[in-house]
Formats: structure tokens, C-alpha cells, sequence
């Protein structure tokens, strides 16, 4: 089994394809036993800080869940609820929490910050989501990969679409070089991860195996996909007013049954890490609505609601994949 014990859990960068795999693994196992009823507790008497500088659903349930089904204790520490950033750096917050707590998550704009909190705090520090990255996920979205496919995800097609050069684009873009995939970044030119992402894709791929395709064309880049993949086009800490712009940009690029029927594979997946806009049942879709006339955006509600969408079994495997990091961080051999 996978051990960690003391490693930060940051940035896809930081881990080997062993490493990930493990992670992934032992993931499978805590999700098997705890259906069975047969699941272990290795982190009683452990406590672990959530701080959440931006809103979440996902990865704070996820969280608390998998600590409590291990034993483990949570302190939930919204954007009002600390002293960090207002009144205390966050290298004093960092030894402060790592004198009481085993481990401490962190979600904010800053991957500087999560980075900061894990050289001071003493304790694994875990990347609930940054600008940069959102690792967390990656191991659901592997995980949930794996489940459908049947099969290690080495060698399988993913056409990521849409806004690439946030957290999900990025990580996306890593995780699959590193693993070895067949990984496609298909969006306008000016939604493209960085460049320096992108060298550091190409390094990896070079070692794992992995094609690493960055196009503008939809056709070409779904095609053959097992895997097609989204998010949100205006995340978390951006303006309201860069909508209109991203509407404009990126509306070719919304996943609609014809891109699935393009791949040309009728077993084709549809991911999305969630929250999705498809359909008038968020503030987001709503105010769309009334200043665009759409209801739909980077998905259509036909997709999200086919066989081909995967998502909730995603979102479960947040948990099972969030238990994974805690137990090989946290337990000791
Ligand atoms: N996918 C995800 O991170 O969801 P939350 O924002 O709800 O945590
Ligand atoms: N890119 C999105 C992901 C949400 C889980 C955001 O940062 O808001």
C-alpha cells in the first residue's frame, strides 16, 4: 500500500505516475470496503483544518466525510471565520494550525498561499483548489476514468474543452502527461494553458509516453476521445462582467451531443469536476438567460442528463479519492 506519511498534497507536479496510481489505488480499496461495510479506521484521534477562502460543495463535503468515516475530527474555517490574510499572515496562521491540527487543507485564489502554509505549518498541507490547480480532483476524475474504462488509463484519448487555462485545464493537462494519455486541450488559442504548463507537459510526456495535443479544432481534437471533458467558463474570484466575453469565445467549444458523435466512439464519457451550467436551475444560468437567452453553456442539458455523463459518479469519488490523500498522508506505515 501507498505510504505518504508527512508528504503535502499541492500540485499533480510534486508526485510520480506511481505515486498518483497509488493514490488512485488505495482509493479503489477505501471505496470497496466502506460499500461493504468492512471499512477500517486509521485516523482516530486526528484533527484537520479546512480552510475555505472560496465557496464549496464537493471538496469541503468530501473533507469532513472522509475524515469522520476515518475517525478523524474537522474544524471548517470559512473566508470570515479565520484571522489569516486580515489581521495574520499565513505563515503565522501555518505554525499556529500545525501546533494543533495533523493536517490542514486550504482552497483560495493562491497557490502561493497553499504552498506557504506547507513549508510553515509542519503538518501535510492538502490543495482544496488554487487558481493553478485543483489535484483533488484529478484523483476523482482518474478514479472515475478507470471505473469506466475498465482498464488502467495509460494510452486512453481525453479532449478537455473550454476554459484551459484555469486549475481544471492545467491540472488536466499535467495529470494526463504524466500518466501517459492521449491528452487534447481543444479551445481558442487564448484559453490555452500557459506556456510554461505546457513545457512542463511535454517534459513529462517525453518520459511517460503521453501525446499531448493543444488545438483550436473541435473535429480534430474529439476525435476518437473515450473521454470528453468541461468546466464552468467563469470560475471562482473572476468578474461578472468577463461573461460576455467568454460566451463569445468559447460557445463553439460547449459540449453538445454532436461533439460526443464526433468522437465517432458511441461508449464515449462526458466528465465535468461540477458546478455545471445547464439549465435555468443555478443564479448563473438565470442571469445568462436574461442577458443572453441561453440556458445552456459549456454543456448541454441533453448531455448532462445522457448515459454518457459520468459526473455524479465523479463527484462521489471526490471522497473516496480526498480519504485516500488523508489516510496515506496522515496514518503512518
Ligand atoms: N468540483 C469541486 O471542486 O466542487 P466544489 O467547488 O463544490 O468543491
Ligand atoms: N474552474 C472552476 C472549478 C470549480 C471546481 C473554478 O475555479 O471555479
Amino acid at each position: 500500500a501507498i505510504d505518504l506519511t508527512g508528504r503535502p498534497f499541492l500540485k499533480e507536479l510534486d508526485f510520480t505516475a506511481e505515486e498518483f496510481l497509488g493514490l488512485v489505488a488505495l482509493a479503489g480499496e477505501l471505496k470497496a470496503a466502506k460499500k461493504a461495510g468492512a471499512e477500517v479506521q486509521r485516523l482516530r484521534g486526528k484533527n484537520v483544518a479546512l480552510i475555505f477562502e472560496k465557496t464549496s460543495t464537493r471538496t469541503r463535503c468530501a473533507f469532513e466525510v472522509a475524515a469522520a468515516d476515518q475517525g478523524a475530527s474537522t474544524t471548517y474555517l470559512d473566508p470570515s471565520g479565520s484571522q489569516m490574510g486580515h489581521k495574520e499572515s499565513v505563515k503565522d496562521t501555518a505554525r499556529v494550525l500545525g501546533r494543533m491540527y495533523d493536517g490542514i487543507e486550504y482552497r483560495g485564489d493562491s497557490q502561493q498561499v497553499v504552498e506557504e502554509l506547507a513549508a510553515y505549518g509542519g503538518v501535510p498541507v492538502f490543495n482544496g483548489l488554487t487558481d493553478d490547480w485543483h489535484p483533488t480532483q484529478m484523483l476523482a476524475d482518474v478514479l472515475t476514468m478507470t471505473e469506466h474504462s475498465g482498464k488502467p488509463v495509460t494510452g486512453l484519448a481525453f479532449a478537455y474543452l473550454g476554459d484551459a487555462r484555469f486549475n481544471m485545464g492545467n491540472s488536466y493537462l499535467i495529470t494526463g502527461a504524466l500518466l501517459g494519455l492521449d491528452i487534447r486541450i481543444v479551445a481558442p488559442e487564448m484559453y490555452w494553458p500557459a506556456p510554461s504548463v505546457v513545457a512542463q507537459a511535454e517534459k513529462l510526456a517525453a518520459v511517460s509516453g503521453a501525446k499531448v495535443t493543444l488545438t483550436t479544432d473541435v473535429t480534430e481534437g474529439v476525435r476518437g476521445a473515450d473521454f470528453v471533458a468541461t468546466d464552468v467558463w467563469v470560475s471562482m474570484g473572476e468578474p461578472k462582467e468577463v461573461w460576455d466575453e467568454r460566451i463569445a469565445a468559447l460557445a463553439p467549444y460547449a459540449v453538445t451531443m454532436d461533439v460526443l458523435r464526433a468522437t465517432g466512439n458511441p461508449d464515449v464519457k462526458f466528465l465535468h469536476c461540477l458546478p455545471a451550467f445547464h439549465d435555468l436551475g443555478t443564479q448563473v444560468g438565470r442571469d445568462v438567460h436574461a442577458a443572453h437567452g441561453l440556458t445552456e453553456l459549456e454543456v448541454t442539458d441533453e448531455v448532462f442528463e445522457s448515459a454518457h455523463s459520468v459526473v455524479f459518479d465523479q463527484a462521489e469519488n471526490r471522497m473516496h479519492t480526498i480519504k485516500a490523500v488523508l489516510v496515506a498522508t496522515l496514518a503512518g506505515p
